[in-house]
């Protein structure tokens, strides 16, 4: 109680990120159109209401003029966003290179991709070079709008580099530093070139966070394996300075799926799919096409189940949505190919004349189609390989509320920990272990379905992004004033 009172209510909150809330599409010299991006952390964050927040990150597009630079920072300045402008090598080497190629995979433990290991081995050196000098750039455009008594918030692995350059800059910053991916084991995590760089400039921020125990357990033994530092019950420290570690299971703005369920046109949407698939069973997966989804374990599961249960061929339908992501990487071009090869294939031997097993859609919905769509599911297939947390599992159980429908969860995503009681947990990776699931979920009782629902359906509304960033941030702001009192004493 007496830490809150020293906190102002509307304490401004600069929210650092690779990706702003919205894309831009050029639609001329000095003209732009605005896009919702997708994925977790712009889902989450759209949550946060507590705090005067503004955006910083990148726009997602290569303008190279000064005009079109000077009209995108005044359309996005609209919705309180501040855009980094990087140039298309910087985004090559430190967006589609060191993030994409290196980071990611090996965070979510898919290791190198596989073909060309060597040459990302090579080429090591000048995408980190290219990583650090895009944090530096973040950090320019965070230095440029700080102002006293701001919160700094960063956001994932693409600016692991930036809590460091921001406490260059100025000692004082209050800094937290949030991974929304996994944090792998300090065995994965050491065969990193720049292990030890990437960890120290983390922990100059005063309070670290991930989104389970396990994934803040990993960091901290990191550190002390990596660096020999010391580690606490409450994070790691270094020379008697602490950088607090702990876990934030993130959430969604369950409110606003709740009401989109009302709105007419969601109502309507309903109606027509409830017609268009009558008689068969829905099963969904939503995923960006991402090689940590599991898509391919999942169709081919699917296949194994069709394949055991021919009574049920003509009765159940998976409707697979896969916005394409991250598509100048070439083991998502990859991906591409695989998945459509996969759908076709069963398509073509379980298909009839009148209808397929599988819609696959290459594309994004918009979000009153997609809670339409979560509302009228009666399975909802989540089989990540690995997973941050999973935030398409908790828009389907919020939309869930009238139909009750199943919810099959990967044990690799953070999701688990905390929906793991009311859905079946699967190991992806064993198709036929996800096939009798699927054969589970379809017959299983009322009263079991009702009984699993409302423990998932507590969890999610109860657990909202909103409480998440409170959480996240009055922690930090205490972190900061417990760590002026010590340096006092
Ligand atoms: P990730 O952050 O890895 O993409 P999450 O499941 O945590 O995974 O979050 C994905 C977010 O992106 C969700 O809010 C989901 O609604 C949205 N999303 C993913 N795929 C699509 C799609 N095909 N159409 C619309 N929204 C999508
Ligand atoms: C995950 C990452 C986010 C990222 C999102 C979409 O959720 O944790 O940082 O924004 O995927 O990926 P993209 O590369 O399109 O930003």
């Amino acid at each position: 109680c007496e830490k809150q009172e020293r906190r102002p209510s509307r304490q401004r909150l600069l929210v650092v990120a690779n990706r702003l809330p919205v894309s831009a599409i050029r639609r001329g010299e000095d003209s732009w159109s605005l896009e919702m991006s997708a994925g977790g952390l712009v889902t989450a964050l759209l949550g946060i209401k507590e705090f005067e927040a503004r955006w910083i990150g990148w726009a997602g597009v290569n303008v190279p003029d000064e005009i079109g630079q000077k009209a995108l920072t005044r359309a996005l300045a609209e919705k309180r966003c501040i855009p980094v402008f990087l140039d298309e090598e910087i985004v090559h080497q430190y967006y589609n290179g060191y993030c994409n190629n290196i980071l990611w995979p090996l965070f979510h433990y898919l290791g190198l991709p596989q073909e060309d290991r060597l040459a990302t081995t090579r080429s090591f050196q000048s995408q980190f070079a290219a990583y650090k000098k895009a944090n530096q750039m973040f950090a320019d455009v965070v230095n440029e709008h700080y102002e006293e008594g701001d919160v700094v918030w960063v956001h994932d692995y693409h600016l692991m580099f930036l809590p460091k350059c921001l406490k260059d800059y100025n000692s004082k910053i209050k800094v937290g530093w949030f991974l929304h991916t996994p944090f792998p084991s300090s065995e994965i995590h050491r065969t990193l070139p720049s292990r030890s760089e990437l960890l120290r400039s983390v922990l100059a921020a005063d309070l670290v966070g991930f989104h389970t125990y396990d994934y803040a357990r990993h960091f901290v033994s990191a550190c002390t394996r990596i660096l020999g530092l010391e580690g606490t019950p409450e994070g790691v420290e270094d020379q008697g300075r602490l950088t607090r570690v702990a876990a934030f299971p993130i959430g969604i703005d369950s409110d606003r799926f709740i009401r989109a369920l009302d709105v007419p046109q969601v109502q309507e949407h309903i109606k027509e799919l409830k017609e268009r698939f009558a008689g068969r069973k829905v099963m969904l997966g939503v995923d960006r096409l991402d090689m940590i989804k599991g898509i391919p374990q999942k169709i081919l599961a699917f296949e194994k189940f069709l394949e055991e249960n021919p009574t049920w061929r003509d009765k159940v339908v998976l409707l697979q949505i896969a916005v394409p992501t991250r598509t100048d990487v070439p083991e998502y071009q990859k991906l591409t190919s695989q998945v459509h090869e996969i759908v076709g294939r069963i398509n073509g031997r379980f298909g009839t004349l009148t209808a397929v097993p599988i819609h696959h859609l290459d594309r994004s919905l918009d979000f009153h189609a997609l809670c339409a769509l979560y509302a009228v599911t009666d399975i909802a297939l989540v089989t990540s390989l690995r997973d941050g947390m999973n935030l398409v599992s908790y828009e389907f159980v919020a939309c869930q509320d009238a139909k009750r429908g199943v919810l099959i969860l990967s044990e690799f995503a953070g999701a688990a920990q905390s929906l793991g009681a009311g859905a079946i947990l699967v190991n992806p990776w064993n198709i036929t272990e996800v096939a009798n699931s699927i054969a589970q979920a379809l017959n299983m009782p009322s009263e079991e379905r009702e009984k699993r629902h409302k423990h998932n359906f507590l969890h999610v509304t109860t657990h909202t992004a909103q409480e998440w960033a409170e959480t996240f941030v009055s922690e930090l702001n205490d972190t900061v004033v417990e760590a002026q009192l010590r340096t006092r004493q």
